[in-house]
């Protein structure tokens, strides 16, 4: 099929970075579109991975000899990398964890510290688990209580609704910055204006925003960011959780243990300054450092390139399902999108499609998608979800379009 894009992306040659798209899966050349869980890795950043171990690998923070502060110091560059990337005042504000889910645990351990059962927090209707659960564990703690932002049936939240649930009580918001299982990107600019004007703190999930859009933390004013390093390009088992300096110097430590104290006492022990106060134990060092490669791959590449190239992908792939007939799609905010189709076959299982696509070496994921508020508001038990990044191309939504309309065929 002839490229009649517009975009100025080398697919060819960035697919070449990644090894793993060379794979078969099931006798078929690997289509890989389940990139909303875990992006691919580029060889760029294996490398990085492997010349840690193969030269660099020491604990950090911890040595006088020299590989502790070789290491120590790829670390903190990795540090310094991601704070420039999202623009953040300072590098101590950039706290390593192991992941979004990790970064919202932490926020929500501190803050069942400091709030009670006068005080109101706000989640949407549109929230991975990872932003619910652990805000329910705090509301249980300390009786505030927990209110919700509904959801239109396009995938978008009613926000005259948050304007209605928002009061001087409201202490925390907490929302995504872009939706796991149907791609919606949020008004966060909005939100966060809202939520300031009652003098409440947000907290911002970006795991499914951050290899699409690149967040400016100062300029939206965010009070808390979380992402995660393996959704884009990045190991897994790492991420950041960006906070204010205040905030964070305000909230609890998460874990204790090594690293996170200034002095140690039976009978009193004081805390380490940020970040350190929040990275107990030895953590994953070379995931941190593969994490500041990654963001410098994408970063050539360049973000806006990145999404302009994308918004062509779900453009082309929501065209051509809806062609196919007897498709739901569901979130059809197609303009404020990332690279995201959520969608059933009307009569068939999502599992059922999610296999038959495997057989043909196509990855989806199916289910719940870790949201299951959303599926419960659509009243469906799961959807098949194509997520899709800057390395897949028209023909592989070709294949994935022959692929659904073949799994049509034998499940009706
Ligand atoms: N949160 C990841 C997803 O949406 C795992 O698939």
């Amino acid at each position: 099929m002839q490229d009649t894009s517009k975009h100025t992306l080398d697919i060819n040659a960035i697919r070449a970075d990644f090894p793993i798209l060379q794979r078969k899966i099931n006798g078929k050349p690997l289509v890989y579109f389940d990139n909303a869980a875990t992006s691919q890795t580029p060889q760029q950043v294996i490398d990085a991975i492997v010349n840690y171990y193969t030269n660099d690998n020491a604990n950090i923070h911890r040595g006088v000899h020299t590989l502790s502060q070789i290491a120590t110091d790829a670390y903190e560059q990795a540090r310094e990398k991601i704070r420039a990337h999202f623009n953040a005042q300072h590098a101590h504000e950039i706290i390593f964890t192991a992941g979004t889910t990790h970064g919202i645990n932490l926020v929500a351990s501190g803050y069942s510290q400091l709030l009670n059962d006068r005080d109101e927090v706000i989640v949407s209707a549109m929230e991975h688990h990872s932003n619910i659960v652990p805000w329910q564990m705090m509301c249980e703690k300390t009786g505030a209580q927990l209110k919700v932002i509904p959801m239109t049936e396009q995938g978008e939240l009613d926000l005259d609704t948050f304007d209605s649930l928002l009061n001087d009580r409201t202490k925390l918001v907490f929302i995504n910055h872009v939706s796991n299982a149907l791609g919606t990107v949020n008004p966060i600019q909005e939100i966060i204006d809202k939520t300031h004007a009652v003098g409440a703190k947000i907290l911002i999930d970006g795991a499914q925003a951050a290899p699409h859009i690149k967040a400016d933390v100062q300029a939206l004013d965010i009070d808390f960011y979380t992402v995660s390093a393996h959704k884009m390009c990045g190991p897994t088992g790492v991420g950041v959780l960006y906070g204010k300096e205040e905030l964070l110097e305000a909230l609890p430590p998460y874990q204790g243990g090594g690293e996170m104290i200034a002095e140690v006492n039976f009978d009193k022990t004081t805390y380490a300054g940020l970040p350190h106060k929040f990275e107990a134990g030895t953590p994953n060092i070379s995931g941190g450092i593969a994490f500041g490669v990654a963001l410098d791959y994408m970063n050539a590449i360049g973000f806006e390139e990145i999404a302009d190239y994308e918004m062509e992908l779900l453009i082309y792939a929501t065209g051509q399902l809806k062609d196919i007939g007897d498709i739901r799609i569901y979130g059809t905010s197609v303009e404020r999108k990332t690279a995201v189709v959520s969608f059933n076959v009307n009569g068939t299982h999502s599992y059922d499609i999610g296999t038959l696509l495997d057989k043909m070496g196509i990855a989806v994921r199916t289910g719940h998608h870790c949201a299951q508020p959303i599926m419960k508001f659509y009243k469906i038990p799961g959807t098949v979800r194509a997520s899709f990044s800057f390395y897949n191309t028209k023909e592989e939504i070709d294949l994935f379009i022959d692929g659904v309309k073949k799994a049509k065929s034998m499940l009706l």
